[in-house]
């Protein structure tokens, strides 16, 4: 197979305006939620990306009628799929539908492309089997068979703070007779909390002082239509966060990003380290916080990020990893071992792109530290981004302040979170 590579000239500043597509999250939930809903909604602003594509097939292949602006919910009564429900890339697709299947009176069968196929798929399957639900499965990954069925209500404890096995469960729980609790050890994403408050779904919710979350809800409550915007998606601005950050000559506005504090550690962490980035709007858009930033080139100082921090920024590791080789210090990350199994090994990808852009960098076995060059140019580079779209979108961005042009091998996998991705940054130099 032969893949895309990009050839990245360094760049002379970022200036000028630009918005951002909507979350890919959000928009993965507004797409099942509103499928599982009973009437009909409208929607804007979803991420047209392949992962969010997949999600769509999938309830189509399952009965809704649905596009990208707009869904009619089949009231929880799903059709049996006649072919595999493919998610291609995405986890959170394969891992929410699980939630939904779980309850469903028919069986059918979750593929997925070959990184997906060989990622953790226990983590929602265990729980949905004590549940009632039913699966076959050659591994712990892809292809998966599910039979659903009539669901008990059950109490879960994850092992690791996750939204996608969260919300898997809270969909099963909403099939299920009685109260399905979930008790995380650290808060994930409160997308779906903040989704099913908007469709009429009581959920109650306890923080605990050691940082633990607990959630309760009864099932057979109805999902109303949820209809609205969907905000700009926080993971795909900080690659622009950190490219005006690093740029020397860059002022650069990122319009409607999506400011949600379980996502926002991202912004905690640029600014611990000395990015100038500043929130100039702050309003609502579907029961989530959004805003206008306004990044400036800035010297950045070396941190450390683990604990309870990681779930806010788990998606920003490898970019924030790029921000860390240029600047001064060490930075440290651990308590991060979920990198491991994301669309590549991100601890060992980061290491990677770090080093051939001339860094010192060392895998940790739940994360990685980075000698950063203190603003000091990047060496010229050849990257092989695993067709992971977070990996090749880090590297382009370490290229915009290397020596000479580098060139991103695997570009073609940015298409599944954020297709508009090259056009922005070529917005972004005028
Ligand atoms: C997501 C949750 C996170 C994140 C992923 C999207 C979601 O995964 O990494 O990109 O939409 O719920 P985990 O729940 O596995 O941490």
């Amino acid at each position: 197979m032969t893949h895309s590579s990009l050839i990245v000239e360094p760049s002379k500043g970022l200036r000028g305006r630009i918005r951002m597509p909507g979350d890919k999250s959000i928009s993965h939930r507004a797409l099942l939620f509103n499928a599982m809903a009973c009437g009909t909604a409208s929607l804007e602003g979803v991420l047209d990306s392949l992962d969010v594509k997949a999600t769509l097939r999938c309830i189509q292949r399952m009965g809704v009628d649905a596009s990208m602006s707009g869904v009619v919910g089949c009231s929880g009564v799903f059709v049996a799929p006649n072919a595999a429900l493919d998610c291609g890339n995405s986890g959170t697709t394969a891992r929410l539908l699980l939630g939904i299947l779980a309850g469903q009176d028919f069986s059918s069968r979750i593929i997925g492309d070959a990184s997906l196929s060989t990622r953790p798929m226990r983590r929602v399957t265990m729980p949905l089997a004590r549940m009632g639900a039913q699966f076959s499965e050659s591994g712990d990954g892809l292809p998966l068979d599910v039979q659903g069925g009539p669901l008990t209500a059950v109490e879960h404890s994850l092992s690791v703070a996750s939204a996608q096995v969260k919300t898997a469960l809270l969909l099963a729980g909403l099939q299920a007779k009685g109260t399905t609790v979930v008790r995380e050890p650290a808060v994930s994403r409160d997308h779906t909390e903040r989704m099913f408050a908007a469709m009429g779904v009581e959920v109650q919710r306890e923080q605990h002082a050691d940082g633990g979350h607990v959630l309760s809800m009864s099932g057979g409550q109805a999902l109303r239509p949820f209809s609205g915007r969907v905000p700009g998606d926080i993971s795909s601005a900080a690659f622009f966060m950190v490219a005006a950050t690093v740029v020397p000559n860059s002022d650069l506005v990122v319009e409607g990003v999506g400011l949600n504090e379980t996502r926002s550690g991202v912004l905690d962490v640029l600014s611990r380290m000395g990015a100038d980035i500043r929130t100039e709007d702050r309003w609502m858009e579907g029961g989530e916080p959004v805003g206008t930033l306004r990044i400036r080139h800035s010297a950045l100082n070396a941190t450390s990020i683990n604990g309870a921090e990681i779930p806010r920024l788990i998606d920003e590791l490898p970019i924030i990893g790029v921000a860390a080789a240029f600047a001064d210090g060490v930075t440290v990350v651990s308590d991060a071992e979920e990198l491991r199994v994301k669309e590549s090994d991100r601890c060992a990808s980061t290491v990677r792109l770090c080093r051939s852009m001339g860094a010192n960098a060392a895998e940790r076995h739940d994360g990685f530290s980075i000698e950063g060059r203190k603003g000091q140019h990047a060496n010229g580079f050849v990257f092989k981004s695993a067709l992971d779209h977070r990996m090749a979108m880090a590297g382009v961005i370490a290229g915009l302040h290397a020596e000479r042009s580098c060139t991103v091998v695997g570009t073609e996998s940015i298409s599944s979170s954020f297709p508009t991705f090259h056009a922005l940054l070529e917005d972004a130099h005028g």
